[in-house]
């Protein structure tokens, strides 16, 4: 049997815990050829310059074998994540009139006593024990809740999305099956979800609330396509708990295993910015955009030639630890100046909910910091969840001897 390339062991289960070393070997050829035909792109500059190029397309439709599913059952039209411009522009522009800048500027910082409320009752609910699960007690009810109030998803229903928000994450998830068969599995969890998001329109067309979907179907100046509407708000509910879980609990990780940064928290609080930011460099919760992109001509890089119609992997977290962009990158470093991480990515699909996913974990880390008395892993690795590319914990058991009052 051929010996397993440097990219199959990063997505092997076996090096979850630890990919770096893996990834310092990946960069030494900065864009690698797979036996597939597909790229690997490691290196910081190289993958910088493929986010910036408009040669770069993110529209998965250019990926022949999703294309063909795509015909043979058609589903609910691509979210903005998986559209090139114009479309993506007009979308997410639509879809930014209320979230943020420049027509709600005060939006997500409005958001910050409400967030906080959250936090301190997630942690008042540890009193009494000496033992909790960081993502189920924790990183996980957060942004789930506060996407939910900014949606205007109702929290009853979360077992019913949790579900769809699993599967599609699975179907990005490049070591579940084939590509056509991921893209299979996808459209029938995004008719699913779409069908759910519908009923929710409906009933906030009908009933406007306080919430970003009520805000856009009564805004008489969005023109935006039902199916559109419902794809990129499913891509918010997913995106806005599959990823901040991990930032939060990959953050008190890392915090438990530098107890000095824990110590100076509790005493510097504004540490707290330095610290979030260094956590999406050097355990960003999106490791990888496995066979996300297609290159729409031959591009020249790093002295290789990506040949048109090619698929491109970029890996984000080996970037952002690379030692020709980030002096001693393998340290942790939460007074880092010039932190340019790849953690949100880059270019014109930047992270959509950066500013809220900051807020977020600088409250979160901010509190557990402040209120957990004496706090201690009770296993180091912890057992981390299947996928490769939203990389996090399952579990992260910590003991404490007492919690701070609020
Ligand atoms: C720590 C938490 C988060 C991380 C690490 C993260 C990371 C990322 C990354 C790396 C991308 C770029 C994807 C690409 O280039 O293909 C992205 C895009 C996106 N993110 Fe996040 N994200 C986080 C939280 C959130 C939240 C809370 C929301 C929703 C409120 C969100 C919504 C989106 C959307 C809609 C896009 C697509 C933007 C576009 O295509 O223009 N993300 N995110």
């Amino acid at each position: 049997m051929a010996e397993a390339s440097l990219y199959e062991q990063i997505l092997d289960y076996a090096n979850r815990a630890d990919p770096y070393p893996l990834y310092a070997e990946l960069r030494k050829d900065p864009v690698a050829r797979q036996a597939d035909g597909s790229y690997v792109v490691s290196g910081y500059r190289e993958i910088l310059a493929l986010l910036h190029d408009p040669r770069v397309s993110s529209d998965v439709r250019n990926i022949p074998e999703i294309a063909a599913e795509r015909e043979a059952q058609p589903s609910l039209p691509s979210s903005f994540i998986r559209l090139d411009p114009p479309d993506h522009d007009r979308i997410r522009r639509m879809m930014m009139r209320h979230f943020g800048p420049p027509h709600c500027p005060g939006r997500i910082d409005g958001m910050t006593s409400g967030i906080m409320e959250i936090v301190t009752n997630l942690i008042d609910g540890f009193a009494g024990k000496t033992r909790v699960d960081i993502v189920e007690d924790f990183a996980y009810p957060l942004p789930v809740t506060v996407i939910c109030e900014l949606l205007g998803v109702p929290r009853e229903d979360e077992p019913r999305f949790h579900r769809w928000s699993q599967a599609v994450i699975e179907t990005i998830d490049p070591t579940t099956g084939t590509v056509a068969e991921r893209e299979r599995r996808s459209t029938e969890v995004r008719a699913e979800l779409g069908a759910y998001m519908k009923e929710l329109v409906d009933a906030h067309r009908r009933r406007p609330g306080d919430d970003l979907i009520s805000a856009i179907v009564t805004d008489p100046a969005i023109d935006l396509a039902l199916g559109d509407l419902l794809s990129a708000a499913s891509t918010l509910l997913v995106a806005g708990h599959e990823t901040t879980v991990n930032l939060i609990t990959n953050g008190m990780l890392t915090l438990l295993r530098h107890p000095r940064v824990l110590d100076r928290l509790r005493h510097e609080p504004d540490l707290v910015v330095g610290t979030v930011e260094e956590l999406l460099r050097y355990e960003p919760p999106v490791q990888l955009l496995s066979l996300r992109r297609s290159a729409l001509a031959d591009i020249e890089i790093a002295g290789t030639t990506i040949p048109k119609g090619s698929v491109i992997s970029l890996a984000l977290a080996a970037g952002s630890r690379d030692p020709a962009r980030f002096p001693d990158p393998d340290r942790f470093d939460p007074d880092r100046r010039d932190n340019q991480h790849l953690g949100f990515g880059s270019g014109i699909h930047y992270c959509f909910g950066a500013a809220l996913a900051r807020l977020e974990t600088q409250l979160a880390l901010g509190e557990l910091a402040r209120r957990l008395v004496g706090p201690r892993l009770v296993a180091d690795p912890p057992p981390y969840r299947p996928n490769p590319g939203l990389r996090g914990p399952r579990h992260l058991y910590v003991e404490f001897d007492d919690v701070l009052p609020a």
